[in-house]
């Protein structure tokens, strides 16, 4: 079979959205879609109570995204990381919200690529999975290729082992995280330059992707893409990615299957503490555009929260969508 690299398809990691139960849930749809944890600072997981390095062994490839800016805290979290059994570090150079730029990480630290570059030197020193960053394009009004460029000549005098670009700048004052998903023009060009200009780098290509064969069209000219919202809102798009990009056919389960095969992993997790209504939210999707997908939706919404809702409501749920209706 033909190597990929492991960045050629990702879902991007996105806080609050694929934490480990939105990960084991895709993982059912695809074996070799990269997974991203959500964004976790280096202050909670040197300093905080919770757990959070946790996840599931199924979980693999998983990338752990770091935030922070301080390269000894990143070289012990990435140690901590790799010990743990994470396959990949990444860190954020692109979220530019307020909360992040007080800690002085995230896109602000496009502005400092000596920083950057200390940093992901310090974790590459510390382990020996690969050590990637995400980034924008630019921010503020510093949005030329060659600001790109620096940040980028840092990261590759280091050796970082692959970048992800996020293909619009970042307004780092005037707009929230939301906007700046959507408000600043996407410029895939720009990455497409990149890769020329750095032929030997490992370039993924990250916004607005919402097809495969987008993602095909990207993958002409660059080593990965990586998707996001679309993903997380049409999940059942994985079930797609192994045949589709990766050359790997097999029967691919159909949308009641996944979901059934969820089943099990809920009654774990419920044994576990866990309220239903935190792992069924990132399920709501799996229908989009069939007959019953609404009161799949609803009906989750409306009984997941309850008090000892379990396995039953969603197969309950379930049932709101006729099965033999449709052909994936
Ligand atoms: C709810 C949400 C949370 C996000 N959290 C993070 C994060 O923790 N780290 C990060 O690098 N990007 C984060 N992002 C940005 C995404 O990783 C991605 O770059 C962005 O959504 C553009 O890709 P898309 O158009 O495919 O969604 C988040 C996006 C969303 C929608």
């Amino acid at each position: 079979m033909t190597h990929y690299p492991s960045a050629r398809f990702s879902v991007a990691p996105m806080l609050d959205w694929t934490d480990r139960h939105c990960r084991y849930f895709h993982r059912l749809m695809s074996r070799h879609a990269q997974l991203y944890t959500e964004m976790v600072t280096t202050g909670a997981i040197l300093y905080g109570k919770g757990d959070y390095l946790g996840f599931n062994e199924q979980e693999h490839p998983l990338v752990l995204q770091l935030g922070g800016s301080d390269p000894v805290a990143l070289a012990e979290c990435a140690i901590r990381a790799e010990r743990q059994g994470y396959g990949e570090i990444n860190l954020n150079v692109g979220c530019p919200s307020d909360r992040v730029q007080n800690g002085m990480f995230g896109a602000c630290l496009m502005a400092e690529p000596k920083r950057v570059a200390d940093s992901v030197a310090a974790m590459k020193a510390a382990v020996n999975i690969p050590v990637t960053v995400k980034t924008r394009i630019g921010i503020d009004e510093q949005d030329s290729y060659g600001f790109l460029c620096t940040l980028v000549n840092s990261l590759v005098d280091v050796k970082v082992d692959a970048l992800i670009v996020h293909a619009r700048k970042a307004w780092l004052k005037g707009l929230s995280p939301k906007q700046n998903r959507d408000v600043p023009p996407l410029d895939y060009e720009r990455v497409y330059q990149l890769k020329r200009d750095y032929p030997e780098l490992t370039i993924a290509i990250n916004g607005g992707i919402k097809t495969l064969a987008e993602a095909n069209t990207h993958l002409r000219q660059l080593d990965g893409v990586m998707l996001g919202r679309e993903v997380y809102q049409n999940p059942y798009i994985l079930a797609q990615v192994d045949g589709a990009l990766f050359d790997e056919h097999y029967q691919i389960p159909s949308r009641h299957e996944v979901v059934r095969q969820l089943l099990p992993y809920i009654e774990q997790q419920l044994s576990q503490d866990t309220y239903l209504g935190n792992i069924t939210r990132h399920t709501l999707g799996i229908f989009q555009g069939l007959p019953g997908a609404r009161a799949w939706r609803r009906y989750l919404s409306e009984n997941a929260h309850k008090k000892g809702a379990g396995p039953e409501v969603v197969e309950a749920a379930m049932a709101k969508v006729p099965e033999f209706c449709y052909i994936d």
